[in-house]
């Protein structure tokens, strides 16, 4: 998750630290913003080094980057800790005069405080109304712990063990997160549509593939939260609004662009028909008829198998992403469509592969589908309806292997 830590300026705010620690050494992307109180208990130093990322408590700084709109925006999860009085206040008035107030005002997803101040502060009646305020609008508000405060009193406002803040913000985020869809915050990388390759300057092979699958596909990932990266080849159909649009001819260009894309893939899925051949030579000129009658003969040359690529250089880069095939099949005399399916399956070596039997009236350009997911663990599933039911059932898929 990507983790917004907020820190107030009380004596507390070195807790904040072990809080810190604890986000990422489970894996969390954390931007610290403390107030310009916190500061003055704990130097940005610290925080730099512990989250592997600037500090600053300024809406000034790094105007271009708009960070006051940004931080909130991005963040899965925002957590306050301590939460002074005077932060509570400010929040619950909606001021907007530092870069943490700011943030909190943008922020879109959970919001988790935990207070920490003297007991009298904690009891005043401006607080436990601004507690409420907060409360009511849906922020998560801890009650603070009782025992030994800054001196030598004692009382309800130390602020939560930092064990516990973790607990109750990584709770609150997972809950959002499933709330919005099970790709929150990954990266769908779709190839779609049908490449075309050049034969002269006005001349290409393609095929019929209409992009309407992949289309669905991006529109199933983007409904689950995905930022999704479409590497579209020639599609009949424009891509959702959304997505991050890569366009491609060539199954050569294809390649690129999704090897391209891997390092910051966490789901790849390869629905885009790629010519499995390509012209030897493309000439620079057009190809004339002859006068003396002979006809052209046009050489073929294999084009890379890009998903087969794909999962090498997963292999060789150790790359957590799960990679999902479309494998279109009509069936022969040696076998039926599945028994192909299979061996494709294994002989691709992807997570899973979405088996479409084709013929001359199914499938290519038609709006609705039916497919079995075959996974390389054994399983299979048929999916019967529209293409955007084959989608959903496809991310949902690879959405439960990414959880493995
Ligand atoms: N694919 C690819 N690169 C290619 C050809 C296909 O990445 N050059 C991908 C497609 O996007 C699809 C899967 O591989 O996800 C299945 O492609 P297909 O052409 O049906 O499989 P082949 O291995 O070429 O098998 P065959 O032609 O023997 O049916």
């Amino acid at each position: 998750m990507r983790v917004v830590l907020g820190v107030g300026g009380g004596i507390a705010a070195y807790k904040a630290a072990s809080l810190l620690r604890l986000f990422t050494e489970s894996g969390h992307d954390v931007t610290v913003i403390p107030t310009d109180a916190a500061t003055r208990f704990v130097g940005t130093a610290t925080w730099e080094a512990l989250s592997g990322h600037p500090v600053s408590n300024s809406v000034w700084d790094d105007v271009d980057k708009v960070n006051h709109v940004r931080l909130g925006h991005e963040a899965d999860l925002i957590v306050v800790a301590p939460a002074t009085a005077d932060v509570l206040a400010r929040a619950a008035a909606g001021l907007a005069n530092d870069l943490l107030t700011g943030t909190l005002l943008m922020a879109r997803g959970p919001v988790v405080m935990a207070p920490a101040m003297h007991t009298e502060m904690w009891q005043h009646a401006a607080t436990r109304a601004n507690v409420e305020t907060l409360r009511s609008r849906g922020v998560t508000v801890l009650d603070p712990a009782s025992g030994r405060l800054t001196g030598a009193d004692s009382g309800p406002g130390r602020l939560p063990e930092p064990a516990e803040i973790f607990t109750a913000a990584i709770a609150a985020g997972q809950s959002a997160g499933d709330a919005r869809g099970s790709l929150q915050g990954r990266r769908v990388t779709i190839s779609a549509g049908g490449t075309r390759e050049a034969l002269d300057p006005v001349r290409f092979l393609g095929n019929r593939s209409s992009g309407k699958q992949g289309m669905a596909l991006a529109e199933a990932a983007l409904a689950q939260g995905a930022h999704v990266t479409l590497v579209l080849a020639h599609a009949e159909v424009a891509p959702p609004a959304g997505c991050e649009v890569v366009r491609v001819e060539s199954a050569l260009q294809l390649r690129e662009a999704v090897l391209g894309a891997l390092p910051t893939t966490d789901v790849l899925i390869m629905a885009a028909a790629v010519a499995d051949f390509r012209p030897a030579e493309v000439t620079a000129t057009k190809i004339k008829k002859t006068e003396d009658g002979t006809d052209p003969v046009i050489t073929l040359v294999r084009n890379p198998d890009v998903l087969r690529e794909a999962v090498l250089a997963r292999e060789a880069d150790a790359l957590p992403l799960v990679i999902a095939g479309f494998a279109a099949e009509t069936g022969d005399a040696a076998a039926d469509p599945l028994t192909h399916a299979r061996a494709k399956l294994g002989r691709k070596g992807c997570d899973f592969l979405v088996l479409n039997v084709v013929g001359p009236d199914r499938v290519f350009g038609k709006d609705s589908n039916e497919v079995t997911i075959l996974d390389a663990d054994g399983g299979s599933e048929p999916v019967r309806g529209s293409k955007r039911v084959v989608a959903d059932a496809v991310v949902a898929h690879a959405a439960r292997r990414l959880a493995r």
